[in-house]
C-alpha cells in the first residue's frame, strides 16, 4: 500500500488580497484597501491543502525561498495536514513567490512574482518519494518552467509505477498554449481545466470542439464552468453537474478547490456524477471565505457546510 493517495510538486507561496479598492486604480494616488487576506496561495499548494483537510493523504514537493514568507507558506500548508518533508528551502537571490490579488466587484487584478516558482526543477525532485502514492497531480503548468521540459519524463516514469495522474494546467501567462502540452497530455488520466484554458488548450474558440479534440487524447475531462458549475466528457459519454448557490466572498482558489474535491472522490473510485458533484461542492465551499484555503483550514465552517450542502 503506497503511502500516499496524492503526491504533487509543484509551487508554494502566499496570496496577499486587497479587498475594497477603487474601481480606478488611479496612478501616483495613495489607494485604500478597506480589508486584506495574506493567505496560503498557488494552484499547486491550495490543491494539497484542501485534499487533505478532506481526508486524502498527501506529499508534496516544492522549491522555496530561505525567507519569512516562505516559511508562512510552508507553515500553513504543514499545518494543513499534507506532508512537506521534502520541500526545499533554498537560500539565494530568489525569493519565495507571492501573487498580490486586487479584488474589484466583478473581476480582479492578479499580479504574480514568480520567485522560486520558475527554479523548481528536475534535480528538486525526489522520484520514489513522488511515486510512493497511487496518484500524481500537476497545477500550473506554464509557470513550471524549470520543470516543463521534462515533465513528459517525470509523466512516463510516474506512470510506469502504476499511477494515475491529473493536470491543471491554469492560465498560460504568455497566452501561447504550447510547451508540448499535446504529448504530455497522452500521459493524463483526467485533464481539469476551466472553459477558457480547455479551448486554450485545443487551439479552437468553440468549447464542444475543444471537449471532442481533448477527449481524443485524454480519458477524463474535467471542464469547470465556474457560476454555472462542470461538465466531464468521457469517451462518448458527457456529464453535468449544476452548481451550488453559495454567498460568494471571491472566487479564489475555486478552481483549485474543485481539483480537491474531485480528486479525492475520483482516488475512492466513487462515480463520475459523484465526483463532478463534490468538485463543485468543494469548489462553493473555498468561495464562501477569502483565498483558496480559508474555508478549509476553519473546520467547523468546512465540515457544517459539507453536512448542509
Ligand atoms: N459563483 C459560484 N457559485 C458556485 N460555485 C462556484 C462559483 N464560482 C466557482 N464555483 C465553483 O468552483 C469551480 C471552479 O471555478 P472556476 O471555473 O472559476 O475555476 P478556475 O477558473 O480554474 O479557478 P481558479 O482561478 O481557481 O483557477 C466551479 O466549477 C464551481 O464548482
Ligand atoms: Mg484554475
Amino acid at each position: 500500500m503506497p503511502t500516499f493517495d496524492v503526491t504533487i510538486a509543484g509551487e508554494l507561496n502566499l496570496d496577499l488580497i486587497l479587498y475594497g479598492l477603487p474601481e480606478q486604480l488611479e496612478p501616483e494616488r495613495e489607494l485604500l484597501a478597506d480589508r486584506m487576506m495574506l493567505t496560503l496561495g498557488s494552484s499547486s499548494a491550495i490543491v494539497a491543502h484542501n485534499l487533505a483537510a478532506l481526508g486524502s493523504r498527501v506529499g508534496f514537493q516544492s522549491r522555496i525561498g530561505d525567507d519569512p514568507l516562505g516559511r508562512i507558506a510552508l507553515e500553513r500548508l504543514h499545518q494543513g495536514g499534507v506532508d512537506v518533508a521534502r520541500v526545499r528551502q533554498v537560500s539565494g537571490a530568489t525569493t519565495t513567490g507571492l501573487t498580490v490579488i486586487l479584488h474589484h466587484e466583478a473581476w480582479r487584478n492578479i499580479l504574480t512574482y514568480a520567485g522560486t516558482i520558475f527554479e523548481l526543477n528536475w534535480d528538486d525532485l525526489d522520484l520514489d518519494y513522488l511515486a510512493d502514492s497511487r496518484h500524481f497531480h500537476l497545477s500550473s503548468y506554464y509557470l513550471q518552467r524549470a520543470l516543463r521540459p521534462r515533465v513528459l519524463e517525470l509523466f512516463e516514469r510516474l506512470k510506469s509505477k502504476g499511477l494515475t495522474i491529473s493536470l491543471d494546467t491554469n492560465d498560460d501567462p504568455d497566452d501561447r498554449w504550447g510547451g508540448g502540452l499535446e504529448e504530455v497530455l497522452r500521459y493524463v488520466d483526467v485533464f481539469l481545466p476551466n472553459e477558457r484554458e480547455a479551448c486554450k488548450a485545443a487551439g479552437t474558440e468553440e468549447l464542444e470542439d475543444a471537449i471532442r479534440k481533448l477527449a481524443k487524447l485524454v480519458p477524463l475531462v474535467v471542464v469547470k464552468l465556474g457560476r454555472k458549475g462542470a461538465m466531464a466528457q468521457r469517451g462518448g459519454e458527457r456529464f453535468v453537474s449544476p452548481p451550488q448557490k453559495v454567498d460568494v466572498v471571491d472566487a479564489v482558489g475555486a478552481g483549485d478547490s474543485f481539483d480537491a474535491g474531485f480528486l479525492h472522490q475520483y482516488l475512492r473510485g466513487a462515480d463520475l456524477t459523484t465526483c463532478l458533484a463534490y468538485g463543485n461542492l468543494a469548489g462553493a465551499l473555498s468561495t464562501t471565505r477569502p483565498g483558496g484555503t480559508e474555508a478549509f483550514r476553519d473546520v467547523a465552517h468546512r465540515e457544517k457546510f459539507l453536512r448542509e450542502h
